[in-house]
């Protein structure tokens, strides 16, 4: 199966499958740079009726609207099936009739209208970005919004310097893969250790989280904690 359209991109499909918790939050930019601006964005302009997250990824946009909008029809559409999956099992445990994960493989669109499109950090992984922009559009409903975004020249600088020197990004992943510890593996550790000295589990989180951002102000990378 190809769920990409630029030959030399990420297989999405086994990235989602594989990825643990910390790998899904560094893949899912909307996270951190978004979902707390789309509802101001949509109390200026009126909110939707429907809304679609395309490139949804773990659905962190989608399922923050279909939690804000509950009238709202919510549909996140992804290439990965891997990650539709895991989504749809989410939704219908949180209960959340209004949001649907539906496949689709930009520049292709399925034929269908909402007042708004939202697609974040996708467009980079599709090569024909113009076909996807006019189909994406084509799918906004009279008087509805097409949100997106894609790297200026600032972006593609700094992605540029991952790519002349790839080790000294891959050595500290390299390094996490060696120790069999991501950050996420640490906290959950640092947990265990509270809680079997006798803390109780608030304190155990609570002291984790002191250490943690204590050692991420102390060193650079978290590869020097292992
Ligand atoms: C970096 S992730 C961004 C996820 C989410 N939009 C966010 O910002 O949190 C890129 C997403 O685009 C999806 N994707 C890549 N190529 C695609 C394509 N041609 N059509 C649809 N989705 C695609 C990937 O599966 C992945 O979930």
């Amino acid at each position: 199966m190809s769920d990409a359209t630029h030959s030399d991109t990420i297989d999405w499909d086994s990235f989602w499958r594989a990825a643990g918790e910390s790998e899904a939050a560094d893949a899912s930019p909307s996270g951190e740079h978004v979902v707390d601006a789309l509802p101001e964005f949509f109390a200026e302009r009126g909110r939707p009726d429907s809304f679609v997250d395309v490139g949804c990824g773990p659905g962190v946009v989608s399922f923050a609207m279909a939690e804000r909008y509950p009238d709202a029809t919510v549909v996140g559409y992804d290439a990965a099936e891997s990650v539709l999956a895991d989504n749809r099992e989410r939704a219908t445990e949180m209960g959340l009739d209004n949001l649907a994960f539906e496949r689709t493989v930009l520049p292709a669109f399925p034929d269908r209208e909402f007042d708004a499109v939202f697609s974040y950090f996708t467009l980079c992984y599709v090569a024909d970005v113009e076909s996807a922009l006019q189909n994406m559009y084509d799918a906004v409903a009279p008087g509805g919004h097409l949100i997106f975004n894609y790297h200026n020249r600032y972006a593609r600088a700094y992605w540029q310097t991952m790519a002349d020197d790839p080790d000294e990004y891959l050595d500290p992943i390299r390094a996490r893969w060696k120790a069999e510890m991501a950050p996420s593996d640490w906290k959950k550790a640092r947990v265990r250790e509270s809680l079997a000295d006798g803390a109780d589990l608030e304190t155990a989180i609570t002291e984790m989280q002191r250490d943690y951002i204590a050692k991420s102000r102390e060193t650079e990378s978290f590869v020097e904690w292992l």
